[in-house]
């Protein structure tokens, strides 16, 4: 039964693809690597890989938090709970206690594909078009991930 279910099912990939972009140059830019990162999620390697994309999605979040408040974009706040509302999902699948298999994996990149390309096509390009009509007087800080900012992921993942 499982060796059926393994041997019907090719991987699950969503390649990054310019539509999706949001015209924010360094937000663009960071999510296509999230795209690369997910699309690396494999069996073999699945908890260097996860530590790596996990690491990647705070920086991520950070950076675009950081953009979005020092802009004053009006739906930081909301935007920002998005962000930890995503952080809570991880965590609910990475601690259930599941052992790693194919399906499992797939079942992770089938996830964060589907939420990363929600999330940017509506939220994150709102961003985009409100950054755009708003000029930023001085461009905004990218400032890397510091472990105030990175609270509410250690607060899920356990400190490790
Ligand atoms: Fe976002």
């Amino acid at each position: 039964m499982l060796e059926a279910t393994e041997v019907k099912k090719s991987p699950y990939v969503i390649e990054w693809r310019d539509g999706f972009k949001i015209g924010v140059p360094q937000v663009d830019q960071e999510h296509r690597h999230l795209f690369t990162l997910v699309r690396a999620l494999n069996l073999a390697s699945v908890d260097q890989t996860v530590e790596e994309l996990l690491d990647y999605v705070v920086t991520h979040f950070s950076n675009e938090q950081e953009m979005m408040e020092k802009s004053g974009y009006p739906a930081f706040e909301q935007h920002l709970r998005l962000h930890e509302e995503f952080a809570a999902q991880v965590a609910d699948f990475l601690g259930n206690g599941e052992a790693w298999t194919e399906d499992r994996v797939q079942e992770l990149r089938r996830f964060l594909n589907k939420w990363l390309i929600g999330h940017i096509m509506t939220h994150d390009l709102r961003f985009g078009k409100w950054h755009a009509s708003h000029a930023v007087v001085a461009p905004p800080v990218i400032q890397q991930t510091t472990p105030a900012s990175v609270g509410f992921f250690a607060r899920l993942f356990g400190s490790k």
